[in-house]
């Protein structure tokens, strides 16, 4: 998963009570010599480059084995836990706890779950499902990235 990774093509986002979006995401993902990974994921508007959703974080292996946990936290005031495990190529995560600011925008987002997958062709996949206060467990993410840098 190290390097610097662009949506290509565009990300699309879904979710039963908005409408479809295409999206464009930087996601870096680095490392300083700590057992752990460094990540940012930047989206933006496609069209005219405005900056939109963006998390950061880390993600952790258990030593020893292959449960994973990633930590993150994101601009619209949620941090959260995630944690799963490592099959083959594909990375599965459910969030285990998640909090939020106090002026957080409703609806509220109560669980979220997430898969990274690394494809034959060295592309990542990223696939991003979340409750909220209004609407059970649903598809909202779905993005492709090309490695830009190593
Ligand atoms: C809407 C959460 C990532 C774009 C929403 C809503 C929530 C949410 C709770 C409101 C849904 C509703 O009104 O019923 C999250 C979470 C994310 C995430 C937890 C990451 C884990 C992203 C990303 C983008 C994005 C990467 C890319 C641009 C949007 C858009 C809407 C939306 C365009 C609809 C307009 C709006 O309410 O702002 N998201 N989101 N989201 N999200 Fe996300």
């Amino acid at each position: 998963m190290l390097g610097t990774w662009e949506s290509d093509p565009l990300g699309e986002g879904e979710f039963p009570t908005i409408p479809s979006f295409c999206y464009m995401e930087k996601a870096v993902i680095s490392h300083v010599g700590q057992p752990m990974l460094n990540f940012t994921f930047c989206a933006s508007n496609p069209e005219t480059g405005k900056p939109l959703h963006r998390e950061c974080g880390f993600i952790r292996v258990k030593p020893g084995t292959s449960q994973v946990a990633f930590i993150c936290a994101q601009n619209i005031g949620v941090v959260e836990v995630e944690e799963g495990e490592v099959q083959g190529e594909q990375l599965t995560l459910t969030s285990h706890s998640l909090s939020r600011m106090s002026f957080a925008k409703e609806p509220y987002v109560q669980q979220i779950s997430r898969t990274f997958r690394l494809t034959p062709e060295g592309k990542l996949e990223q696939t991003v499902s979340m409750a909220t206060s209004t609407q059970a467990m649903a598809p909202h993410l779905r993005v492709t990235y090309k490695k830009v840098t190593s």
